[in-house]
């Protein structure tokens, strides 16, 4: 025996491990790879079911980047550095991917790592308008997220079609506008006529009530805390507000159009938004964010912006007079004007505004974030026109998440695919290409935080169908934001992937295959 295998054993005798050096140990799957892996021959075994503290030496070196790690693996043991929590927690989610279990065993092979991420902003949206999963599915999706490296849960919760969350002292916001009389029959395509007129073919059943009430709000933004992941609201102003205009009439221009006291029935957007001429609007405003701040910790709070048809707005006369007031020439302004105010009050609560690139349009604060949808290079539409390339340029933070190459919901070039897609196509190789940066000048890439995965759900009917279409893309997503693109290797992770997703299944995700 030489002296290494001495050691060893030594070791092993020492910590109470069982096992042998000498098993064949698979070739590690990490997903997001890490940014430098060596490893070496041999392995640690260890009686454990799960990853704890107790299974590793843990020490604080600042030395490292935030969020990042040092890990060592050798048939001594495992040792863990990092200059923050996180950091530990990404630590702790590779060991979760080295380990291979057996009989009550942990096994991990020798490795040496040092690993942080590309972006910080490293996320999903999921939007619970639509189609309403509930805490358990927010939950799973949330650990799965985690285990990915993804950091921030972008929660969508306010659409035309469903107000999601119960805000004490307004209670009609759910009475009203936390169900819809009916919605789009599952198969059934919407089809467009132009200027903002849609239509499906409806199922004639009632969907909803459903919201998360205060003390669930506050649940799951704990645990996605505890798993480091930051929870951003967003309420989805001045367009697609037809479930609280459900709730108070008053605050649309022409209260007289809403017949029906409930949330949009059909996809598409609602012309009925926002009355910005009227005061009530803006005190109403206040003080569902004023709800918002008290439940969510995140500095940066989400005011949509997205898609707001100003046709009300040209009529109304209340529209009209604020605009007289303020010099304005088109009614598009009044988007600005809302953002600002909004800006202002979320200011004095100590949070940043955060909206989708119409945001960007008219004058919105420097210090607002912006949330590149429709391109990244090119011109968004708007007053004046901005893309996510250019917004960057100009010093705005921005979130890069064209719809061609993140929103998962669109299909994913699968033959005999069960589930039902809006359209578009974003294989896995796609999504494997997206480059946050790309077209972005250098001096500019400062302001690029990263991207996240677009759950839009008109089209995702229940946790499977929002399994199936967010794994493995989310896989690809994270290793566009993590690994990074230097080292992203498409040919690589398509291996990677092949166990990885065995791995997924039998954690009970309703992963598609890879494509
Ligand atoms: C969006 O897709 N309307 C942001
Ligand atoms: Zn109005």
């Amino acid at each position: 025996m030489n002296m290494r295998c001495l050691l060893v054993v030594m070791s092993m005798i020492a910590s109470g491990v069982c096992g042998s050096v000498f098993a064949a140990v698979a070739k590690p799957v990490i997903v997001p790879a890490p940014q430098k892996m060596k490893v070496n021959d041999g392995s640690f075994s260890v009686k454990a079911k799960e990853i704890d503290l107790s299974l590793y030496a843990f020490e604080k070196d600042t030395s490292l980047p935030k969020e990042g790690y040092a890990l060592s693996v050798t048939a001594k043991g495992i040792s863990v550095r990092s200059a923050d929590e996180a950091g530990r927690f990404y630590a702790e989610q590779t060991l979760r991917q080295l380990a291979s279990e057996k009989g009550g065993t942990l096994t991990f092979p020798c490795v040496e790592i040092t690993d942080s991420p590309s972006f910080v902003w490293r996320g999903a949206l999921l939007d619970e308008g639509r189609h309403f999963f509930g805490k358990e599915t927010v939950k799973n999706m949330i650990d799965l997220m985690a285990y990915h490296k993804l950091n921030v849960l972008h929660w969508h919760l306010t659409e035309d079609q469903g107000w999601r969350i119960d805000i004490p002292g307004m209670p009609e916001l759910v009475k009203y506008g936390s169900w819809r009389k009916e919605s789009p029959k599952h198969g059934s395509k919407l089809q467009s006529f132009g200027n903002f007129r849609y239509k499906s073919e409806l199922n004639g059943q009632k969907y909803g009530p459903f919201y998360y009430t205060e003390a669930e709000l506050r649940e799951v933004v704990a645990y996605a805390a505890s798993k480091h992941i930051r929870v951003v609201p967003e309420v989805d102003i001045p367009g697609h507000m037809r479930s609280a205009i459900a709730a108070y009439p008053n605050l649309t221009c022409f209260p007289e159009n809403i017949k029906e006291r409930s949330a949009h029935s059909d996809w598409g957007i609602s012309t009925d938004v926002l009355c910005i001429g009227n005061d009530e609007t803006v005190v109403f405003l206040e003080k569902v964010f004023d709800f918002i701040c008290d439940v969510y910790p995140s500095e940066v709070n989400h005011i949509g912006v997205d898609e707001c048809p100003r046709i009300n707005w040209e009529k109304c006369p209340k529209c009209r007079a604020r605009m007289e007031k303020e010099g304005f020439t088109k009614a598009g302004q009044l988007q600005g004007w809302i953002t600002r105010k909004m800006a202002a009050h979320l200011a004095k609560r100590g949070r940043r505004i955060m909206g989708w690139d119409e945001i960007l349009a008219d004058d919105a604060p420097k210090s607002a974030i912006g949330q590149s949808w429709r391109t990244q290079k090119g011109n968004g539409a708007g007053t004046t026109l901005v893309g996510g390339a250019e917004a960057a340029r100009l010093g705005y933070d921005m979130v890069m998440n064209p719809h061609t190459e993140t929103y998962y919901d669109y299909r994913q070039g699968l033959e005999d695919d069960p589930f039902q897609y809006p359209g578009g196509n974003i294989p896995l190789s796609r999504a494997y290409a997206f480059d946050p940066c790309a077209g972005v000048v250098p001096e500019a890439r400062k302001h690029v935080l990263g991207s996240q995965a677009q759950m839009w759900s008109e089209y995702i009917w229940n946790e499977y169908d929002l399994a199936w279409k967010m794994w493995p893309r989310a896989c690809a997503m994270s290793e566009v934001l993590w690994t990074g693109s230097e080292k992203k290797d498409f040919a690589d992770f398509l291996v990677r992937m092949e166990k990885h997703r065995r791995r997924l299944i039998k954690m009970g995700v309703n992963c598609a295959p890879l494509r």
